[in-house]
C-alpha cells in the first residue's frame, strides 16, 4: 500500500518506477483473468451475504442475506436502513420463493438466466414511526389492505404478498426480485492462496430509475454477495449480516465518511459489465493540482476481459461540488471531456469505424487494428456515441476495504443508456469501485501510452471475430457513452 510509505520517497526515480508497474500489474492481472473461475452453470446453493452497506438507486441503503436451498427454494432477507452506514435498520423484507436456472444468457455473456416465483413477502418494521409510515404507504396503493383502526406495529411481521391467498401489495415499496433473473458465480483464490477461496454471487442490477424497477430485466450486476461457507476473514460486515434475521437486523460498525481525495491513480478490480453488453476495465489518473483527469477505457468482447475490442483515452477537467443532499455520504462532481483518442483492437471494430462517413470519427476509412487516432478534431466519434466536448454530472464516495486499501465509487450509469449530462440526471447509486494503485504525482501522458501498448502486446489482436452478431451487438452500444464507466 503506497499510503504507508513516506511521501518524501514518492518523487524519487526508482520509487516512481515501482508504482508505475503497480497500476499496470493490477490491471494486467485482471486482463488475464487468472485468479477467477466462473462456474457454468452456477451452483447457488448456500448462504450468501453482502460485504458492506449497499446503495441502491433512490437512494436506498440495504444489506442482503440470501439462502438458496437444494430443493430450489430460497429465503432472502433485505435489510433497509435510514443512512449510508447501515447502522440504523428501519425495516426488513423476508422473501420466500422458488428459483429455476435456465440457459446461459444470450445478452450478458458469462451470466445465467433464471426464473423465479414468489411464495411470500413479509415486512417487519424496526421502529414505530417507520411502521406507521409504511402501513399508510401500503394502504394507499392497496386501499383497505390494512384494516381500519389497526395500523402496523413495529417488530411484528406482516404479509405483503402471499401466493396461497392471492394477497399482493408490494407495489407501495416498489418491490421487485428481478435481480434473480440474472446470475453469475465466481470463485477466487485470495492472495494466491489455495486455502483461501472466496465465492461470489452476482445477481442482476436494479434500474436506476425507481419507477422502472418493477419492469426491468437486469442487464448487468449488483455488487456481489459472498458465500458464508468460506468467507474472507477481513469482512466484518459479512459476519454481522450472516448472524442476523428479521428480529435482529444487522447493525454495521459506524464509520466516518472519508473526504474524497481523487489525486492519484485508480484501476478496476475486476472485469466490469455494463448494461448493453460492454465489458471493460478502467484506469483513471486525477491531477488535483490543476483539476485535470485522464481515463483509459479498455473494452472487451468477453466477460473475463480477454479479447480487446477497442480502447479509449480521454482527458479533461473536473470540479468538485458539494456534499450530495440527496445521497447521504456522496460528493458531487462535474466532469468534462475535451480530448479523446480511440484505438480499435479487433477487425470488427476497425471495420465499423471505417463505415462512418465524413468528419464523424477521425479520418474517414483510415482505421486499423492497434493504431490509435485522435478524434478530438472531429468532435469525438459518432460511431461510439461520443460527442465532444462532453459534460457529466457525477457523484463519488470513497471507502476503505477490509485491508485498508482505498476504493473509489462513482455514479451508476443510467440504465436507459443515456448519459448524466444534466444535474437532474446525476446518479443516486454507484458502480463497482476502483481501487487506488498509487497516490503519487502522476506520470506524463506518453508513458501511459507506452504502458497501454505493453498491456496489450502480450496478446496479438484477435483476427477472426468479425461475426455479424458481434458487430450488431456493438451497434447496440452506439448510443452509449460515459466518462467514468
Ligand atoms: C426446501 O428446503 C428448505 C431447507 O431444507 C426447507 O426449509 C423448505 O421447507 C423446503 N421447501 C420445500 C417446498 O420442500
Ligand atoms: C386503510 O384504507 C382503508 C380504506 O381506504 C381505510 O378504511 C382504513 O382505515 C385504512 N387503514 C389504516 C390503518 O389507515
Ligand atoms: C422483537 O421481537 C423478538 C421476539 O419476538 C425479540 O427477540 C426481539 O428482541 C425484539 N426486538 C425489539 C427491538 O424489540
Ligand atoms: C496537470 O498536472 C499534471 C501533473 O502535474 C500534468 O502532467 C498535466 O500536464 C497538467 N495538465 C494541464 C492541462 O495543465
Amino acid at each position: 500500500d503506497s499510503r504507508t510509505y513516506p511521501r518524501s520517497l514518492e518523487k524519487s526515480g526508482p520509487w516512481r518506477a515501482f508504482k508505475e508497474s503497480q497500476c499496470h500489474h493490477m490491471l494486467k492481472h485482471l486482463h488475464n483473468g487468472a485468479r477467477i473461475t466462473v462456474q457454468m452453470p452456477p451452483n447457488i446453493e448456500g448462504h450468501w451475504v453482502s460485504t458492506g452497506c449497499e446503495v441502491r438507486a433512490g437512494p436506498e441503503f440495504i444489506t442482503r442475506s440470501y439462502r438458496f436451498y437444494h430443493n430450489n427454494t430460497f429465503k432472502a432477507y433485505q435489510f433497509y436502513y435510514g443512512g449510508n452506514r447501515c447502522t440504523n435498520p428501519i425495516y426488513t423484507l423476508v422473501i420466500r420463493g422458488k428459483i429455476r436456472l435456465r440457459q446461459a444468457s444470450w445478452i450478458i455473456r458469462g451470466g445465467t438466466e433464471a426464473d423465479y416465483q414468489l411464495r411470500s413477502v413479509q415486512i417487519i418494521s424496526h421502529n414505530e414511526a417507520v411502521a406507521k409510515k409504511l402501513s399508510e404507504l401500503v394502504n394507499q396503493t392497496c386501499p383497505g389492505f390494512i384494516p381500519g383502526g389497526s395500523p402496523w406495529e413495529h417488530n411484528v411481521s406482516y404479509d405483503l404478498l402471499r401466493e396461497e391467498n392471492g394477497c399482493e401489495c408490494t407495489k407501495a415499496l416498489n418491490f421487485a426480485m428481478h435481480e434473480l433473473q440474472l446470475i453469475r458465480v465466481e470463485k477466487q483464490y485470495l492472495h494466491l492462496n489455495v486455502d483461501h477461496l472466496v465465492e461470489e454471487l452476482f445477481l442482476g442490477d436494479i434500474h436506476t430509475d425507481a419507477t422502472q424497477r418493477r419492469f426491468y430485466r437486469p442487464s448487468s450486476y449488483q455488487p456481489p454477495l459472498q458465500n458464508t461457507k468460506n468467507q474472507d476473514h477481513n469482512c466484518i460486515a459479512c459476519r454481522i449480516i450472516y448472524r442476523s434475521d428479521e428480529q435482529h437486523p444487522p447493525i454495521l460498525p459506524p464509520k466516518a465518511d472519508l473526504t474524497i481525495g481523487l489525486h492519484g491513480e485508480w484501476v478496476s478490480q475486476r472485469c466490469e459489465v455494463r448494461p448493453e453488453v460492454l465489458f471493460l476495465t478502467r484506469h483513471f489518473i486525477f491531477h488535483d493540482n490543476n483539476n485535470t483527469w485522464e481515463g483509459h477505457y479498455y473494452h472487451y468482447s468477453d466477460p473475463i476481459c480477454k479479447h480487446p475490442t477497442f480502447t479509449i483515452y480521454a482527458k479533461g477537467r473536473y470540479s468538485r461540488g458539494v456534499h450530495s443532499s440527496k445521497v447521504m455520504g456522496g460528493t458531487e462532481f462535474v466532469f468534462k471531456v475535451n480530448h479523446m483518442k480511440v484505438t480499435p483492437m479487433d477487425i470488427s471494430t476497425a471495420s465499423l469505424l471505417n463505415v462512418f462517413n465524413g468528419n464523424e470519427c477521425g479520418a474517414q476509412g483510415s482505421w486499423q487494428v492497434g493504431v490509435q487516432q485522435d478524434v478530438t478534431h472531429t468532435n469525438g466519434c459518432i460511431a461510439l456515441g461520443i460527442r465532444l466536448p462532453h459534460t457529466e454530472y457525477e457523484i463519488f464516495k470513497m471507502e476503505q476495504d477490509g485491508r485498508g486499501r482505498y476504493l473509489l465509487y462513482n455514479g451508476q450509469r443510467p440504465s436507459d443508456g443515456s448519459s448524466p449530462d444534466r444535474p437532474e440526471k446525476r446518479a443516486t447509486s454507484y458502480q463497482m469501485p476502483l481501487i487506488q494503485c498509487t497516490s503519487s504525482v502522476p506520470r506524463p501522458e506518453e508513458s501511459h501510452e507506452e504502458n497501454k501498448i505493453r498491456l496489450y502486446s502480450s496478446r496479438a489482436p484477435e483476427k477472426h471475430r468479425s461475426t455479424p452478431a458481434l458487430a450488431l451487438l456493438f451497434i447496440c452500444t452506439v448510443s452509449y457513452w460515459d466518462i467514468l464507466s
